[in-house]
């Protein structure tokens, strides 16, 4: 048996979501989608090293936006992990994060999910990877697609994953908002403006969600103009709602040549699909020069999910 490592690091993608269609209100305070999410290259990295007891540290430029405490969903992990396998979380997880906070690119849920493979790896626990997407989903609806990466499918409440071919990669540009979004709070008003049109909210007044033919063609084609025509998110009215600004960083992306807009997931990020590397470059410049956003990045996907980068492992005797 290979010993346990003293010291491990995971990398772990940020996504858009380049279909999100939202059911009804459930009972349970969810709603059911249809959630297409595609993992691009922002990352964030947690590493994990052996402590005395649960410690949470973040680096970054926006770490001072990152909770060090248990609301964090790498405590969350850890803590489940631990549980899991009876034992002690003595671990000091270490976020370097790169992926926008609360910005509707599932960061939290993203480190949840580094920290829970983190933790296997660090403590030799060998969990499977049913049992690891099974912990990802008690601790977040984003959190499983953020372990296996690619393009998927999320049914229920986006935890159930269904396997999309995709060909290719597709450029995008991301307008990072100043200040973050909460989810529940973009759900809430998404049924609010439903209920306010008259249509009703819950499941029993929204048909079931179902996901683009159209889009799912243009993912295996490979065909970004094809994708530009499908892309949708339900929730952009509600976030748009919560922060009109958001129409003016769209306007201004759309304007400088992106083949289309939308707001990452809850928001308050936005994402434009470039034809190509060039296009983005010069759509990133465009937004930039607007000072309509905080900050602009570029990245491209599908990348994979969270992976084990580095492993210290003991020195052997000779
Ligand atoms: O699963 P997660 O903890 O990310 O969800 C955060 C909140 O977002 C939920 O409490 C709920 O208000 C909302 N949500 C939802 N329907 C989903 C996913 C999240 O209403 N499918």
């Amino acid at each position: 048996m290979s010993p346990a490592p003293l010291t491990v690091t995971v990398r772990v993608p940020a996504k858009v979501n380049v279909q999100l269609v939202v059911g009804g209100l459930r009972p349970d305070g969810f709603h059911d989608l249809a959630n297409v999410f595609l993992a691009v290259g922002l990352h964030d990295e947690v590493t994990a090293t052996p402590a005395d007891r649960l410690r949470i540290t973040a680096s970054g430029p926006d770490a001072h936006q990152v909770p060090l405490d248990e609301t964090n969903l790498v405590a969350r992990a850890a803590l489940a992990l631990a549980a899991r396998h009876g034992i002690e979380p003595r671990v000091h997880l270490h976020i370097s994060k790169d992926i926008p906070v609360a910005g509707g690119m599932a960061g939290g849920s993203a480190d949840g999910a580094a920290a829970l493979v983190a933790c296997d790896a660090l403590w030799a626990t060998g969990t499977t990877r049913k049992e690891l997407l099974a912990i990802c989903a008690d601790l977040g609806s984003d959190v499983p697609f953020s372990l296996v990466g690619g393009v998927a499918l999320g049914r229920g409440r986006g935890e159930l994953l269904e396997p999309v071919e995709v060909t290719g990669t597709f450029h995008w540009v991301f307008a990072v908002a100043d200040g973050g979004l909460s989810t529940p709070a973009v759900y809430r008003e998404c049924d609010r403006l439903r209920a306010a049109s008259g249509a009703g909210h819950t499941a029993a007044d929204i048909p079931e969600p179902q996901p683009s033919p159209q889009l799912l063609a243009a993912l295996r084609m490979g065909d970004a103009a094809a994708l530009a025509g499908a892309l949708c998110n339900d929730l952009q009215a509600a976030a748009v709602s919560l922060r009109p600004a958001l129409a003016e960083t769209l306007r201004v992306g759309t304007s400088g040549g992106a083949l289309a807009a939308l707001v990452s997931g809850s928001g308050p990020t936005c994402a434009f699909l470039a034809e190509n590397p060039e296009a983005a470059k010069s759509i990133a410049e465009t937004l930039r020069a607007s000072g309509t956003c905080r900050k602009v990045r570029i990245a491209s996907g599908p990348v994979p999910g969270a992976t084990v980068i580095a492993g210290c492992l003991p020195e052997q005797p000779a």
